[in-house]
């Protein structure tokens, strides 16, 4: 069975090589931009693959949101299965680009969304049939554990790992979504749509890594603790909870020993207890053999069912103890158990503090102009 490969890029091309020793599948034509059709097996026309009686199934893995959403609801329509890799496509229009799939009869899956080679939308998917998912989440971006790693085990300050993530490929020339904690959340986003059958849209916490120091690591070293950017989701009434923030773990935690550009997922069932998965969670073949496990899921158990919906996050209920470093003039906004000064900066344990009241007061600290690193403490 043919599969078309939309972009030819670090998942395309593997993409391509694993489906040329696939059992029950080939490789069909490659989209490419026009003028890079260097190869008989290259077309720029996306209307002459939706028209390839041939193409069994798509492999969207250009990335963007347009025009891979135009393509891959091309795709469809012409009762194609499309499997993705696209996370920022699938947050956007993959409830839409679900139903569409429903209604031609074929399947719309995107594991290598979410945590490239580890297997966790897949597992999630399954699972939740059978259980309740008590939680989910973990360390889903690579990017940032490498620079956090770094920085805890070199003692190296953000700018030097952050080079050093870029020059190893593992950091894109712009980090921005990476290290905001743009890219963890579209993950746990798409989590929650797959375990909850609710897409949170808005009303989300994220925090990044971008204001993390030598001087932050140090510190909550010198305490017997370790950084980690963790994602969280789970039930909340009629909604999820869905944030992205560093949280601070003590040595003999497992997340601790997840190094380099390695991601964890985890959730947790009701019945089955909590589930730990490993891995590669980017990469031209961990995200390609990710692709490639989906097109032997076709026809199988959809990802997002009917019943998924867009809602607002709640994160209201979610509340943790934060370590925060911020000026002098700031602390008192906040009440701390524990503080050390440390010339003109205060560092300090607070008492528990709501998700979103500790996002708003970091927000508030820095729209006028001072400067914060928080991490919750597990
Ligand atoms: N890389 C990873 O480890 C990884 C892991 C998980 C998920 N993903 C996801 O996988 C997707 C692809 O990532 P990637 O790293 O493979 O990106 P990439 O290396 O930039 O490759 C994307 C390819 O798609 C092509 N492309 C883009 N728009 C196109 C268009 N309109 N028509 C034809 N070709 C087009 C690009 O061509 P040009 O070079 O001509 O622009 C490029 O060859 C993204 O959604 C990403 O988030 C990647």
């Amino acid at each position: 069975m043919k599969v078309a490969v939309l972009g030819f890029g670090t998942v395309g091309v593997g993409v391509y090589e694993m489906l040329e020793n696939a059992p029950g599948f080939e490789p069909g034509p490659v989209l490419v931009r026009p003028g890079k059709e260097d190869r008989p097996f290259k077309v720029s026309s996306m209307e002459q693959i939706a028209n390839d009686p041939e193409v069994f199934a798509v492999a969207e893995v250009m990335g963007g949101i347009e025009p891979a959403n135009s393509y891959v609801s091309m795709a469809l329509a012409a009762g194609k299965h499309v499997v993705t890799s696209n996370k920022a496509l699938v947050a956007a229009h993959g409830i839409e680009l679900a139903a569409l799939a429903r209604e031609k009869g074929v399947s719309f899956l995107f594991s290598a969304a979410c945590g490239g080679g580890v297997p966790f939308l897949h597992n999630l998917a399954i699972a939740s049939e059978s259980d309740a998912i008590l939680s989910l989440g973990g360390i889903l971006n690579g990017t940032t554990n490498f620079m956090l790693d770094a920085m805890q085990s070199e003692g190296k300050d953000y700018g030097d790992v952050l080079r050093q993530a870029q020059a190893l490929g593992y950091a894109e020339a712009d980090p921005t979504a990476d290290v905001s904690g743009l890219d963890a959340l579209r993950k746990i986003m798409l989590a929650c749509a797959v375990a909850y059958d609710k897409l949170p849209v808005e009303g989300f916490c994220s925090e990044g890594i971008e204001s993390i120091t030598a001087g932050d690591v140090a510190h909550f070293r010198s305490l017997g603790l370790s950084c980690r950017l963790i994602t969280s989701g789970g039930p909340a009434g009629d909604s999820v909870y869905a944030y992205v923030e560093p949280v601070l773990f003590p040595a003999s935690a497992p997340e601790c020993s997840v190094l380099k550009n390695f991601n964890m997922a985890k959730y947790c069932g009701q019945n089955a207890g909590s589930i730990v998965l490993m891995g590669q969670g980017a990469g031209r073949y961990p995200t390609a053999s990710a692709v490639v496990r989906d097109l032997y899921g076709l026809g199988g158990m959809p990802m997002l069912r009917p019943a998924c919906r867009k809602v607002a996050a709640d994160n209201s209920g979610c509340v943790h103890d934060y370590y925060v470093r911020c000026a002098k003039a700031d602390a008192a906004r906040f009440s701390f158990r524990e503080r050390w000064e440390d010339g003109d900066l205060v560092r300090g344990l607070t008492e528990a503090l709501s998700v979103p009241a500790m996002h708003a007061l970091a927000g508030q600290i820095r729209k006028e102009g001072g400067g914060i690193f928080f991490a919750a403490v597990e």
